[in-house]
């Protein structure tokens, strides 16, 4: 028996090296299945936090008293403007109460934005017990000075991310002649950790991108925690596009 559910909604462009519009939802497989009480404060928990997400771009919330309290999360990524946010988030909130409505540990990723919730509190908790995965099958022209590359702008972009100034987000590209790309990157950590947890989990993501995304003989590739992502991709896909 799988221990969770990943609900993979993709859709491929035209072009097989272009992922683009993937969200990836973690219902977890935790026997608790909400009360009638529990299931009613998810609901209203999952209505607010959209609506401060969109409003603040980043957003915790409780709702509910005693063993049926409920804890959530939203935060949209940090370069997109504040109309795809709030349409990001409120998709997300109807989408993971549609996909995980038996469950009381659920978390979604999607192109823009992040949201979770818990019967448990986790905010401020370093979470990197589910990772998932998404990666391009495309091979780059030269593995060996791509997977350099690969390393040399992510180790960068995490560095960036870690100052306090850029709440836990950051992107960047890079242009190598050796690898014949431009490669485009981008990290991004869940606002309610602290510093040290961020770079913990950034360099546990960039660690683990041999590993996960078949020893970058892949053009582009995600590692989703719960409390950060990074992400690769041979295209532009931050905002704005030509930066
Ligand atoms: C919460 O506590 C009440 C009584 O203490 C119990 O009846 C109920 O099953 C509990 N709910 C959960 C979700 O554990
Ligand atoms: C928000 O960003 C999207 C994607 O770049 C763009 O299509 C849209 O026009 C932008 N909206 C506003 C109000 O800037
Ligand atoms: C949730 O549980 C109910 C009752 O057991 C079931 O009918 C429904 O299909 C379940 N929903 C999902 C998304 O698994
Ligand atoms: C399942 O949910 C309960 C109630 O929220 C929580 O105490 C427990 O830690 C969860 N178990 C797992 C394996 O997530
Ligand atoms: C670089 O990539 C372009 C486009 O994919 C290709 O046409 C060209 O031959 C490549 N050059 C080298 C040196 O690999």
């Amino acid at each position: 028996m799988a221990l969770f559910r990943i609900i993979l909604l993709l859709f491929l462009s035209s072009c097989t090296a272009v992922l683009a519009d993937v969200t990836v939802e973690y219902c977890s497989d935790n026997l608790t299945i909400p009360t009638t009480q529990m299931s009613a404060n998810i609901d209203s928990l999952l209505a607010e936090v959209a609506s401060a997400t969109s409003k603040n771009r980043f957003s915790i919330a409780t709702y509910g008293k005693g063993n049926d309290t409920v804890y959530g999360l939203g935060q949209c990524r940090g370069d997109v403007n504040s109309t795809d946010c709030s349409s990001c988030i409120q998709d997300a909130a109807q989408s993971i109460r549609t996909n995980c409505q038996n469950q009381t540990d659920a978390r979604l990723w999607a192109e823009n934005c992040v949201l979770r919730f818990a019967a448990i509190n986790f905010f401020g908790k370093l979470d990197t017990n589910e990772v998932e995965r998404i990666f391009n099958i495309d091979h780059p022209q030269h593995p060996s000075a791509f997977k350099k590359v690969v390393a040399a702008l992510m180790s960068k972009i995490s560095s960036e991310a870690i100052v306090p100034a850029n709440n836990g987000f950051a992107k960047g590209k890079i242009t190598s002649i050796p690898a014949n790309v431009t490669l485009y990157g981008l990290a991004q950590c869940t606002m309610d950790i602290s510093r040290n947890f961020c770079k913990e989990c950034l360099n546990l993501a960039i660690g683990n991108i041999p590993k996960l995304c078949k020893d970058v003989k892949t053009v582009g590739c995600r590692v989703l925690y719960s409390s950060c992502y990074v992400r690769y991709e041979i295209y532009p896909f931050y905002y704005p596009l030509d930066a």
